[in-house]
């Protein structure tokens, strides 16, 4: 069925101006002022709203299996709370057991996914150990199965960490595959010492897992990981930024010329680590993730003004929930208190309530942190990430005069506890289209049904990602001419990293 979605302001990362928009089959027809509605098609009035891309949340782990038990939101609650709330793609995470196969993995994942997922999604694949088979089968997701980026993880000891030196191999064969690499930062050798020694001292709370893993732990996985990217010439994407020093690192790595993404989440845009000192144990465990919210409280409101001006790149939310009953697992140890909180509902909001309507940031900008920047960077842009004729019709209409208080009691997902609780946002997602398919209406989420959400494939060569690094590649390798009587460059004036 045809959508007409009359009379509201269109937002694209670089534009915004008023327009009517035409959505058939799926994708948008036609964008212009004074449109006639198809034959039968469903009116969307917007007038007074904008008009923007749907939102791209490239961070989820749905129905993950982590730390002894699996994460509550699954493919199917977890989208559907998405698009309730302005989402309407997700990358998530296909996580092999060491040892495993990448390729075994990700079918299943695409298992799990297929018949459930509610909006479009994508995936990124874990490179937890390495071989020549590993490297094998990198290069066959990229090939056959729409992968274009790896995660490393340089915490979790003994379950998915790997060494530097497996991660230099891994970053050579994503440079290699024109794919990207993207690390969880933390240093988890010392994370594991520190935690011992917390729990010998009695510290067997939430607040050991802040106390655990403070910010230059996290700073310097940063540093490290973006060092061997550099000396690689592989793109690197750091995933949850949650510190002011390791934002501070990507902005000075990136200030040299490195080619190098940060992505705050939610919940470090949101809220804050003083959460873990609470005396209620459930409300302290339900904050632990990692790396941890730092109890810095001005931390948000810095991790914002880097987004707002492009030092970091987009927003994702890692959500991976658990509910108090599996965060009750550690209670007598911190340590094996599962990791993760919510977020994939609320980004839109709190990302408009902390940048836009705070004035830090405008709608495009908006547009560009929630949706646009992530489609460049996977390489699905303007199919997604745009208002633009011929791009999917994942469309959200969005009020910003409207606000909404957040709470457990009224999300969607499947999660018992809200890290954003109590939290009124301006900007609310009040009609959403999906591929085309109306799924929120006047704030409500409608029907949708199981598996009506498409794998969406991310190939390689994201030009937004490898361009730059290709120019560095060619003025890396030249060697100087002696015959001629040019005049060479220094290799400190041919680049600055
Ligand atoms: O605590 C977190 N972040 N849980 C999910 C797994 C990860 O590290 O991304
Ligand atoms: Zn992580
Ligand atoms: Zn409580
Ligand atoms: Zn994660």
């Amino acid at each position: 069925m045809a959508i007409f979605i009359r009379g509201g302001r269109v937002v694209n990362h670089d534009n915004i101006f008023d327009a009517d928009v035409i959505v058939e089959n799926g994708v948008i027809r036609a964008i212009g002022r004074g449109l006639d509605a198809p034959n039968g098609a469903k009116i969307v009035d917007a007038t007074g709203k904008l008009v923007i891309p749907g939102g791209i949340d490239p961070h989820t782990h749905m129905e993950m299996p982590f730390m002894g038990t699996r994460a509550v939101d699954d493919f199917l609650i977890g989208t559907r709370a998405a698009l309730a709330g302005g989402t309407t793609m997700i990358i998530d995470f296909v996580m092999p057991s060491k040892n495993t196969s990448l390729v075994e993995a990700y079918k299943k994942w695409r298992s799990w996914a297929d018949p459930k997922v509610c909006c479009d999604y994508g995936l990124h694949v874990a490179v937890t150990w390495w071989s020549n088979g590993v490297a094998t089968e990198m290069e066959e997701l990229v090939a056959k199965h729409g992968i274009n980026s790896f995660k490393m993880f340089m915490a979790y000891k003994d379950i998915f960490q790997i060494s530097d030196a497996e991660m230099i191999q891994a970053m050579k064969k994503c440079k290699e595959l024109g794919a990207l690499a993207q690390v969880h930062a933390e240093n988890g050798d010392l994370i594991s010492e520190n935690s011992k020694q917390l729990i010998q001292a009695g510290v067997t709370g939430p607040e050991g897992h802040a106390l655990s893993r403070p910010e230059e732990v996290e700073a310097e996985a940063v540093t490290r990981a973006a060092t061997i990217a550099n000396q690689v010439n592989c793109p690197l994407y750091v995933v949850h930024v949650m510190s002011k020093s390791a934002a501070d690192v990507i902005a000075e790595k990136r200030k040299q010329g490195a080619v190098l993404f940060g992505e705050p989440i939610a919940a470090s845009l949101g809220t804050d680590g003083t959460h873990y000192w609470n005396r209620c144990w459930r409300h302290a465990a339900a904050h632990v993730l990692s790396p941890p919210l730092r109890p810095d409280p001005t931390t948000p409101g810095y991790l914002m003004d880097l987004l707002s001006s492009g030092i970091l790149e987009l927003t994702g939310t890692d959500n991976c929930t658990f509910s108090s009953d599996q965060k009750a697992l550690g209670k007598s140890n911190f340590a094996k208190i599962p990791n993760g909180v919510n977020g994939v509902e609320d980004r839109m909001s709190v990302v408009w309530e902390k940048g836009v309507a705070s004035g830090k940031m405008d709608p495009c900008r908006f547009v560009a942190v929630t949706s646009t920047n992530a489609a460049r960077i996977f390489n699905i842009y303007p199919r997604k990430g745009a208002i633009a004729v011929g791009s999917d019709a994942d469309i959200v209409i969005w009020n910003p005069n409207h606000s909404r208080t957040i709470s457990a009691k009224t999300h969607h997902q499947a999660v018992d506890f809200n890290i954003f609780e109590g939290m009124t946002c301006r900007g609310v997602a009040e009609h959403v289209i999906a591929g085309g398919r109306l799924v929120v209406e006047n704030g409500k989420l409608l029907d949708v049904p199981a598996g009506s959400g498409r794998f969406v494939p991310t190939p390689a060569n994201a030009p937004y990602v490898y361009m730059k690094i290709q120019e560095r590649d060619r003025v890396r390798a030249s060697p100087v001419n002696r015959d001629g009587g040019d005049v060479e460059y220094l290799p400190m004036e041919r680049m600055s990293v």
